[in-house]
């Protein structure tokens, strides 16, 4: 059986204070920081390295929780991965990704997001996921329907980016459906 947090292809760990600069490589990557986020101002070193090392170092208090992914290949960060907007009363949970635009396409995600919703659901008993997708982020529809999630919903023209306001696109997948899909680990 392999690891809790281990796919084929990458692994998920704890940030590092190490991470600094591969987590600074990620928010120089415009082009995945605006599919995936808020495009933000460029960050100093300094301050790249005390959010590295406040990450490391916060107390887990919830479920929320933001993770490396790592490629064993080169054994590199080539990604983050997080889940907010945890609910342990509703057992519903919101979640994130990116991946660097250099690594993008080569099955990464979709392990990345199997590794992390698998403990979700199978460890922490969380009964559903959702994800906010931008209306122009098409590879991440096209992602998310064929990773097993469902589309439904929009909050209309509630983003506001390259000068204009974008729908963002609701996607939810239930423990369940996720275990008809991909089988428990057990
Ligand atoms: C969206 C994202 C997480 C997908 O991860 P990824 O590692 O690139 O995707 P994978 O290589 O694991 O591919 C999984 C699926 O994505 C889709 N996909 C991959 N590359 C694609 C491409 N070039 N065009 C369209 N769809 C593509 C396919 O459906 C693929 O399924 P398949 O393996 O059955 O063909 C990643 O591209 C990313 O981080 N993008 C920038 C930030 C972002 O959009 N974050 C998500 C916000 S909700």
């Amino acid at each position: 059986m392999a690891g809790t947090w281990e796919g084929r292809l990458t692994f998920l760990r704890a940030i590092e204070p190490g991470d600094w600069e591969a987590i600074g490589a990620l928010d120089a990557d415009d082009t995945a920081q605006r599919l995936g986020d808020d495009l933000q101002l460029p960050r100093s070193r300094a301050t790249l390295q005390a959010w590295a090392d406040a990450e490391a170092t916060r107390p887990r208090t919830d479920d929320n929780v933001r993770l490396a992914i790592v490629a064993f290949a080169e054994f590199r960060v080539v990604g983050l991965i997080n889940v907010h907007g945890a609910q342990p009363r509703h057992r519903s949970f919101e979640y994130g990704i990116t991946i660097g635009s250099k690594d993008q396409g080569k099955g990464y995600g979709r392990e990345a997001v199997h590794l992390l919703l698998r403990y979700m659901f199978e460890e922490l008993g969380y009964h559903s996921a959702h994800a906010t997708v931008y209306a122009f982020n098409a590879r991440s529809q096209r992602f998310h329907e064929s990773f097993g999630f469902t589309p439904g919903g929009k909050l209309r023209e509630s983003h506001f980016s390259g000068g204009r306001f974008h729908d963002e696109l609701l996607y939810s997948i239930t423990a369940r459906e996720f275990a008809d899909i991909y089988g428990s680990s057990l």
